[in-house]
């Protein structure tokens, strides 16, 4: 028996518990597909009297149109129930506390020792690298200190065996750069150096230095103290007060100590007002051009060393040189 609205009836209801799009397109195929039932009941239709079929094909026809949109609304349904699903499955939660990254930033003694490189590279220096494990011929010998000099005293070091030492001062690097290179020399040297020494707040163990070496002729001690006084304001700004004062090396001669006033910090009146050496310097002394074979009646130079921690002490008033070996971030973080 064909009965239309039956067959209305049943899938109504069978389409509102639906709740998945397989579910629907088996009831869609059951229903219209080759085998479906109201495919079944159209193709029957002709086995009937000429008045039921007309009648039960009209009634078939419009329950066909309108299962086909029941069908098309309702996977429109499930589509959305869908996508809403997965969306709610994938939502990021914007209020949860987002993951903070540290950045870190560059020591200030790495900035300073950049920015004296710059410095000496715009008044046409080279850089030259030497090693920090040194021969004690380059850390000494060489520079006119023998081993029974008392000079060797101010530059106790650690030994690795008794001829190979932690260089005490950038200053093998002039000897290995006159052997390497003629004159004209004009180039820096920076790196770690060592010392055995009682640690304070101006004194550590390890620091860093740069060495400035310039051979070629006549070159007399006003080119050491024009370089270094502009240097001095490429660095502070041109009314930093600075002094030299005479000194003595075995390497230079003659020798002096730039001295750079420190105002100090102004809550710390034990570390303000006061000269801090900055380096110690000279012209190069005969022997040691002699040492590598340059000739001294030919040739002259001068020579400087410069704690780079020193001068960043005094760059940013920090009365404390074991500051920079803490790793405290309260103290580095104010230099990024
Ligand atoms: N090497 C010396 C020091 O470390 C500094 C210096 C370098 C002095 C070059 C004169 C010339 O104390």
């Amino acid at each position: 028996m064909i009965d239309p609205d039956h067959l209305r009836k049943e899938i109504h209801e069978k389409a509102s518990s639906i709740s998945t799009l397989e579910e629907l397109f088996q009831l869609k195929s059951a229903v219209l597909g080759r085998k479906g039932k109201l495919t079944h009941y159209l193709r029957s239709l002709g086995q009937l009297p000429i008045e039921d079929r007309k009648r039960l094909g009209s009634q078939l026809n419009a329950l066909k149109e309108e299962l086909e949109s029941l069908f098309i609304q309702k996977e429109r349904e499930l589509e959305e129930k869908k996508i809403k699903e997965s969306l709610t499955k994938e939502r990021v939660d914007v209020t949860l506390p987002g993951i903070k990254f540290h950045f870190g930033g560059r020591h200030p003694l790495i900035q300073v020792w950049e920015e004296i490189e710059d410095a000496f590279l715009s008044l046409g220096f080279d850089i030259y690298e030497s090693p920090e494990v040194e021969w004690e011929r380059y850390n000494f010998g060489a520079l006119n200190i023998p081993p029974d000099h008392p000079a060797r005293d101010m530059w106790d070091t650690f030994y690795i065996t008794e001829k190979m030492l932690l260089r005490t001062h950038t200053s093998p690097g002039q000897i290995r750069c006159m052997e390497e290179q003629k004159p004209p020399i004009k180039a820096i040297m920076p790196g770690l150096c060592y010392r055995h020494e009682a640690v304070d707040a101006t004194h550590m163990d390890v620091f860093l230095q740069i060495e400035g070496l310039v051979v070629d002729r006549d070159i007399s001690f006003a080119d050491l103290k024009g370089t270094l006084e502009l240097f001095v304001s490429l660095i502070f700004g041109p009314d930093r007060k600075t002094m030299f004062v005479p000194s003595y090396f075995p390497f230079t001669e003659p020798s002096a100590e730039l001295l750079i006033f420190w105002e100090g910090s102004k809550g710390n009146s034990s570390h303000g007002g006061e000269w801090l050496e900055v380096l110690g310097c000279g012209q190069v002394h005969p022997q040691v051009l002699r040492n590598v074979g340059i000739d001294p009646r030919v040739y002259s130079g001068f020579a400087f060393g410069l704690g780079v921690e020193r001068i960043t002490m005094l760059k940013y008033n920090i009365p404390e040189i074991r500051l920079f070996m803490e790793n405290d971030l309260r103290f580095l973080e104010q230099f990024k």
